[in-house]
């Protein structure tokens, strides 16, 4: 027994160091920590449990089958943040470049299999150089099975996924399917063809970073939701993410522990809005008034400014923020804005996060770029997105809701379930100067003094059409308040809300405008 117990300590000994010393020596030169580092890192301490840590691969071609190394490339199992269950691989470059082979991906599937079967969070640390060359149509076929469960999960359980290295060609697809997507700066690349393939097809000439470089990929192409310093820092942002989240789409968010006055009244919000109606101000400033202290995680923080998107708490409970934003192009909506905002709805909904919805949105953005590159399809896909929400929906209009975009940010009519307006509050068709131009057209041309009689109509549109009071006379909004009393406000709508029950026709899926 003793020399069987000997082998088995051997086998687990020899498993830990992947593909050697040297290897591993070589992952952190580049700045890296290897695959069983980041696990021990990531999750709670001592709560670690391995799966197929002594798997090997069936390959025979190329010599093959003289180099095995065991775990074969990843390692995969489940462990604890913060006391949740939570399912984790980690891409071990150290073993055949952490590249997928067909052993890799039935360890990786298993994992993801486990998860959904108990209801888990699925967190991939991805560090690898794609497809197993060596096993051809076998990878692919690998890399199709975790494609097929990441979309089978997707709204099941959270499915997370950090680059940690490389990241190429049809590897993309696993982490791009997953709900949220972190990168490390100067070490992570993603990218479908590499910049020798570029140069060669199209003669461009560009560098990795700037190609497919974490702060790329979280600002410019916006396939990044966070682009982190260090690897450290990405996993633990990756555990505060998980806390605002449910382990799968039947149960709701954990509450933490409320540290912050539910009534808690801030008078600085008198002042956020300027009296100038042009003049931008931060919306951050608005979210720091209402929410928990300190409780903002912003999502996607660098792509598309224009709207700001991120979970906080209300008295503890999670919720998901979206907010126009007036500092970044007076807070019109976009292509990219629509696609940031409707993709965070749809993953709030999905996993039963309630959304607050600030609004100061003075339409689409107008310009033929736009136009062309499909704002009204993208711009459909936020209406669509909270047309399909079913968690309570809690919308503070604070300055403008013009035009179509205020039908678009979470309104009464499609489906918002408390909508306050703060007194300047300006909710109308289109704004005063446009609005009189077409209105008045002859008569201003006619005028003596047309600036000055333009002023006056301005005024008079200003003081009768917007404001908060014709939408409040429809029920449109449901009460206009003082600023400091949002917080008290949706504090208490939301325990109100906590039983809401609302669910949709019942349909194979909806037709998303993708
Ligand atoms: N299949 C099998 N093994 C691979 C591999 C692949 N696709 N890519 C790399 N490896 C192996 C290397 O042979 C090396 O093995 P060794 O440690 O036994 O010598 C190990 O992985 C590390 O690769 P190396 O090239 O030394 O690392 P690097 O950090 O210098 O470069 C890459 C990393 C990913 C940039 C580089 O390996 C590369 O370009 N690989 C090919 C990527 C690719 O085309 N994949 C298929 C398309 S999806």
């Amino acid at each position: 027994m003793e020399d069987r117990i000997e082998e088995l300590r051997e086998k687990r000994e020899r498993a830990l160091k992947g593909g050697g010393e040297e290897r591993i020596e070589s992952q952190h030169e580049k700045g890296k920590m290897t695959a069983r580092e980041r696990i021990e890192y990531f999750l709670d301490d001592g709560t670690f449990n391995e799966i197929d840590q002594l798997r090997t691969h069936r390959n025979h071609n190329f010599g093959m089958e003289e180099k095995q190394l065991p775990g074969d490339g990843v390692v995969t199992g489940y462990g604890e943040v913060n006391g949740r269950k939570t399912f984790v691989f980690a891409h071990d470059f150290t073993v055949f470049g952490g590249s997928l082979g067909e052993v890799l991906a039935e360890k990786i599937t298993k994992v993801m299999d486990k998860a959904v079967e108990v209801g888990s969070p699925v967190v991939g640390l991805n560090d690898s150089a794609g497809a197993r060359i060596q096993e051809g149509v076998q990878s692919l076929a690998g890399f199709g099975e975790i494609f097929r469960r990441n979309t089978e999960a997707s709204g099941v359980v959270p499915q997370i996924s950090a680059i940690m290295g490389p990241c190429a060609g049809g590897a993309v697809y696993s982490p791009a399917l997953t709900d949220f997507t972190f990168m490390v700066k100067d070490t992570s690349h993603m990218f479908i063809t590499g910049p020798d393939v570029i140069k060669t097809v199209t003669g461009e000439e560009v560098s990795f970073e700037e190609l497919g470089g974490a702060v790329t990929h979280a600002s410019t192409s916006g396939v990044a939701h966070f682009a982190c310093d260090s690897e450290e820092e990405a996993l633990d942002d990756i555990r505060q993410l998980l806390s605002y989240l449910p382990p799968n789409n039947v149960e709701d968010p954990p509450r933490a522990e409320p540290w912050d006055d539910p009534e808690r009244a801030d008078d600085s919000l008198n002042s956020v809005v300027p009296d100038e109606p042009r003049k931008p101000y931060d919306m951050h400033d608005v979210i720091g008034g209402v929410l928990d202290e300190g409780s903002f995680f912003e999502v996607h923080e660098g792509f598309a400014k224009n709207v700001v998107v991120g979970f906080a708490r209300l008295d503890g409970h999670a919720v998901g923020v979206v907010a126009n934003q007036p500092r970044v192009n007076a807070g019109t909506l976009d292509i990219e804005a629509s696609e940031k905002a409707s993709r965070f709805v749809r993953t709030c909904d999905a996993f039963n996060v309630p959304l607050v919805t600030f609004v100061d949105v003075p339409g689409f953005l107008p310009g033929t770029d736009q136009e062309h590159n499909g704002i009204i399809r993208h711009g459909a896909k936020l209406l669509y997105a909270y047309s399909e929400a079913t968690v309570p929906l809690l919308t503070v209009i604070t300055r403008k809701a013009y035009g179509g975009a205020y039908d678009v940010m979470a309104s009464k009519h499609l489906g918002a379930d408390v909508n306050y307006a703060w007194p300047t509050a300006e909710i109308a068709v289109m704004g005063p100067q446009g609005a009189v131009n077409i209105l008045y057209d002859d008569e201003l041309e006619a005028a003596d003094d047309p600036d000055a009689r333009r002023e006056e109509l301005i005024a008079e549109y200003r003081e009768e059409f917007a404001n908060p009071y014709t939408a409040a006379d429809r029920g449109f909004i449901d009460a206009v308040i003082e600023p400091p009393e949002t917080r008290s406000r949706l504090v208490s709508d939301l325990e109100l809300l906590r039983s809401k029950r609302d669910s949709l026709p019942e349909k194979k899926h909806g037709n998303l405008p993708i």
